[in-house]
């Protein structure tokens, strides 16, 4: 109990391999920062194009990193292109993917029961030693991990989009997760260039505890008619220094990834009025509009 915090980290076993399944939009971030911090990695998806698309984002992601690090050193930013790609492969075999993997960092689809059928079959594939970690933003942990048998091997790491920008993540604890297990993904984040926090497993963790409702408040002011997305954004940008206004975040992230986080997490608090759902949301949502991704949401995009 007297060993400090870097002893224990030490003693650790450190984690070099790292399997990321899922290669939509935060997996693909989470894996292209993983190999440009020299682990080595393998994406899974069981859909090829996905994992095509993906390529091609973190590829287009990996220059503007390389721009903005060796703005005038053409050499340096090429090697650091290719050693980073160098240390990414991708597959479509989830069960072969996690052979040799010291941890596993899950980022599929935002469902209970798919990602507990995965974990179910990544527990029997996996060595004894593998970490296993969701990335999820709106489920329990607890609830994603009960299916395996490596309760104490288990933890939430959160990420944020854009993730090669991003600078935090969230560790998330669960009751069973081990002190060693924590450590190791504390010190991995550490080695991803992230600055950790930690947290314990409710609803939200820390950011989208106090993010959205601060969003959803945003959406009724809307509605009120007490000021339109323009002069929130606006206010919140030079009043409060955010870098973006609550409704260019809703538009950056997707309408409907909104309306998804809004439903989790009023399902989670049914008695409280901060996470009561808007009726915005879903008109734009029939309207078509989903924010950046496809040309319209609160504001038009080219
Ligand atoms: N990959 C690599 N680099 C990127 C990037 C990406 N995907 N996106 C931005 N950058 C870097 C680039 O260096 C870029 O410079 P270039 O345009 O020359 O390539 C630089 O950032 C600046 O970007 P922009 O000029 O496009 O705009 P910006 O200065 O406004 O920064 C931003 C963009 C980083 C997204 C910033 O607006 C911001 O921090 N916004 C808030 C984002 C936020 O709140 N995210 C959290 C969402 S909640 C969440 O994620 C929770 C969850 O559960 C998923």
């Amino acid at each position: 109990a007297s060993r400090s915090f870097s002893q224990s980290v030490a003693m650790n076993r450190a984690i070099k391999n790292v399997t990321v399944v899922g290669s939509g939009l935060m997996g693909a971030g989470i894996a292209q920062v993983a190999a440009q911090t020299g682990h080595n990695v393998i994406l899974v998806d069981n859909n090829k194009l996905a994992l095509e698309k993906a390529q091609h984002r973190i590829q287009t992601s990996i220059e503007r990193v390389a721009k903005k690090r060796y703005a005038d050193d053409a050499e340096s930013s090429a090697k650091f292109i290719s050693g980073a790609l160098g240390h990414l492969k991708t597959t479509t075999d989830a069960l072969e993917s996690v052979a040799e993997a010291d941890l596993v960092v899950e980022a599929i689809v935002e469902d209970l029961k798919i990602k507990q059928n995965l974990f179910t079959q990544l527990d029997q594939a996996a060595p004894e030693h593998t970490l296993f970690a969701s990335n999820t933003s709106c489920l329990r942990v607890s609830d994603i991990a009960k299916v395996t048998k490596r309760l104490d091997r288990f933890g939430g790491l959160h990420f944020f989009n854009p993730v090669p920008v991003m600078k935090l993540l969230e560790v998330v604890r669960i009751p069973e997760t081990s002190q060693s297990s924590f450590e190791s993904m504390f010190a991995w984040g550490q080695a991803m260039k992230k600055v950790t926090v930690e947290c314990k497993d409710t609803p939200g963790f820390i950011v989208n505890r106090l993010l959205i409702p601060m969003g959803l408040e945003s959406l009724r002011m809307i509605e009120r008619g007490d000021a339109s997305p323009r002069d929130v954004d606006l206010a919140m940008k030079l009043g409060a220094g955010f870098p973006m206004g609550p409704f260019e975040l809703i538009d950056y992230t997707g309408i409907d990834l909104a309306k998804f986080v809004h439903t989790a997490l009023h399902a989670e608090f049914p008695d409280d009025p901060l996470f009561e759902p808007t009726q915005i949301i879903d008109t734009m949502i029939d309207e078509g509009k989903l924010g950046m991704k496809n040309g319209e949401g609160f504001y038009k995009y080219n």
